[in-house]
């Protein structure tokens, strides 16, 4: 079978790097990534992405700068998790080519109209990129069948905020024009991230591999695994964005159910996403109230062969 193909939306990232070689790793196809604000300013987050691919053997992928800054509010960036360069601080050469012309939305765009029904989306930063485009071309959901965003929190608290999740709460105005379009959206919440952390035998597999992706994946996971030492008992890390893309080459790791949802945009639950948990999952309203849509979440995920994939996707040959 053809392995599925992707437009990529990024803010490269550790666990951004490490969806890329995973995703890659295991045979999946990147058509042409975007940078984004989020965990560091877009134009490092393209590099970084370019850095990556080159890691995969992958340069051939184009790769543009998206949006500098959220719809309705002032940048704000996450090296305290990512390190200054992104990757951990681990001083990376610069990448061997450049980004290309024309800016993620645009280019967005471009690649919908060229390949209608083609790909899925999967947005694993901000999603100011994709309402961008949403704004330019309201048809583009038409273009578009499916988009997989890493965000959210349903049931479990946020990772910036009481409430909030990071990719959410960077950019809320964002987040709700992209689940009020008419594509189907499966949001990847910290419902499920949270239970994919890696174990003390995954990562002597990853420390003791010899393939240069695994080499570059053990150089970044340090500064991720230093972080979360915060925040987690022992020495562990969830993988947010690799989940998301792991679920586009196995969507059967997974169960899902169906929440009216909303993004809040106000006061201090302000990027928040908010479910209506009163709806029967099993028989979602087919017409949710005015702001609400219906995105489908995880219900239950196979953590175990997850670990197992995504260890095959970056230790690789
Ligand atoms: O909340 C986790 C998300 O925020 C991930 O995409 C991570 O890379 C950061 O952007
Ligand atoms: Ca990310």
């Amino acid at each position: 079978m053809k392995p599925p193909a992707i437009v990529l939306d990024c803010d490269t990232g550790i666990d951004d790097a490490l969806a890329i070689l995973d995703f890659t790793g295991r045979g999946g196809q990147i058509l042409a990534a975007g940078s984004v604000h989020g965990n560091v300013p877009a134009p490092i987050g393209a590099r970084n992405t370019l850095r990556v691919l080159e890691i995969a053997g992958l340069e051939g992928v184009p790769v543009s700068v998206g949006a500098a800054r959220p719809l309705a509010q002032p940048l704000m960036t996450a090296e305290h998790v990512h390190g200054d360069d992104g990757l951990g601080n681990t001083n990376q050469p610069p990448p061997g080519r450049s980004v290309e012309p024309g800016s993620a939305a645009e280019n967005l765009l471009r690649i919908a109209h060229q390949r209608p029904g083609e790909f899925t989306l999967v947005a694993i930063g901000p999603l100011t990129n994709l309402a961008l485009a949403l704004l330019l071309d309201p048809e583009l959901p038409s273009l578009i069948p499916e988009v997989v965003v890493m965000g959210g929190a349903v049931s479990v608290a946020g990772n910036v905020s009481p409430t909030a999740e990071a990719n959410i709460w960077h950019d809320p105005e964002a987040a709700q024009l992209v689940i009020e379009a008419k594509w189907k959206v499966t949001m990847v919440s910290l419902d499920a991230t949270m239970q994919a952390l890696l174990t003390p035998p995954d990562l002597e597999a990853i420390r003791t591999a010899t393939s240069a992706r695994a080499q570059f994946a053990w150089a970044i996971l340090d500064h991720y695994l230093d972080v979360y030492q915060q925040w987690l008992p022992g020495r562990t890390c969830p993988l947010h964005d690799p989940l998301a893309l792991a679920l586009v080459l196995n969507p059967e790791l997974a169960t899902y159910r169906s929440l009216s949802t909303q993004v809040e945009l106000r006061g201090g639950t302000r990027g928040t996403t908010v479910c209506d948990l009163r709806v029967d999952p099993a028989n979602p309203k087919s017409d949710p109230a005015e702001g609400w849509r219906n995105v489908r979440f995880l219900d239950q995920l196979d953590v175990e062969r997850f670990r197992a994939l995504f260890l095959e996707g970056v230790i690789g040959g």
